[in-house]
């Protein structure tokens, strides 16, 4: 058995007395997605950010690649990371949030480019050539030359995955990546991510597209109040939930 991409055993997190994760277990395999589904509050923003670094678990284990996020194991015992390894890892990870937060006074492709110059990672022509076959991936080749503000919000989005995948990334984040979108503009962004799952990538998505969920999903996890209700096979769980919470969300986004 190889080690899963991420497993979460028993996650607990609070902010000052609200406690927003009572305690979550979930394993993601490698190449596999896993679909996050809950209502609004249920924590699953913040447990994305847990797993990216961007907040601490205060109980539980929780690690990314067999590493517990945020600390160094060695023999027994744990050591907390400083900030400069805490964003080492992070670059492993690649996040698309709701809003696309792209830079912008620079183009489609510089916005590709940025981390990895940053970082220092490759040569600027190198990541230059990456940038631009990212953008063809994501069906945005003629559109690398764009600034932000000239393209559409679905175009956005899908220049901000190919920015997320330009670290090449063992992991990647969605966090309601298509809810800001118009209807119409949805299915070009869920279609670039259905690729990238059939390409093998890890994946935990947190969505309301049940049939993105029911077809790509390779488990879906359906949250509320900080607990995971019901997880398991996305066209069991969907389709004929076990939980009533579950049955009543369902009722509401479909
Ligand atoms: N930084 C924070 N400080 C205080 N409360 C927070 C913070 N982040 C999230 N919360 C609260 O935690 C709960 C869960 O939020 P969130 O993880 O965003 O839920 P979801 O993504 O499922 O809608 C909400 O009640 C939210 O107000
Ligand atoms: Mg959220």
């Amino acid at each position: 058995m190889s080690t899963p991409m991420v497993r979460a055993q028993g996650v607990r997190k609070h902010f000052g007395r609200l406690e927003v994760l009572k305690g979550i277990d979930l394993t993601v395999e490698r190449g596999q997605v896993c679909c996050l589904l809950g209502p609004s509050g249920s924590g699953k923003s913040t447990f994305l950010r847990c797993i990216n670094h961007l907040e601490k678990v205060d109980g539980g284990k929780l690690a990314v690649d067999g590493e517990p996020v945020g600390y160094r194991q060695h023999g027994n015992r744990l050591h907390e990371l400083r900030e400069r390894e805490v964003a080492e890892h992070r670059r492993d990870i690649g996040m698309v949030f709701q809003r696309f937060n792209l830079f912008p006074h620079m183009t489609a492709l510089e916005n590709v480019m940025e981390a990895p110059v940053r970082v220092g990672a490759v040569a600027r022509s190198t990541a230059r050539e990456h940038a631009q076959s990212l953008l063809e991936q994501v069906g945005l080749a003629d559109r690398a030359r764009h600034y932000p503000a000239q393209l559409s919000g679905g175009q956005q989005q899908r220049v901000a995955i190919a920015r997320a995948l330009a670290m090449k990334p063992k992991l990647m984040l969605f966090d309601e990546p298509t809810s800001a979108l118009d209807p119409e503009l949805v299915g070009d962004v869920l279609d670039v991510m259905r690729q990238l799952a059939a390409d093998g990538m890890t994946m935990v998505v947190v969505t309301h597209e049940i049939g993105f969920a029911r077809e790509v999903g390779d488990t879906a996890v359906f949250m509320d109040e900080g607990i995971v209700v019901e997880a398991g096979d996305p066209r069991r769980v969907l389709v004929d939930p076990e939980q009533d919470r579950t049955r009543a969300f369902l009722s509401k986004v479909l």
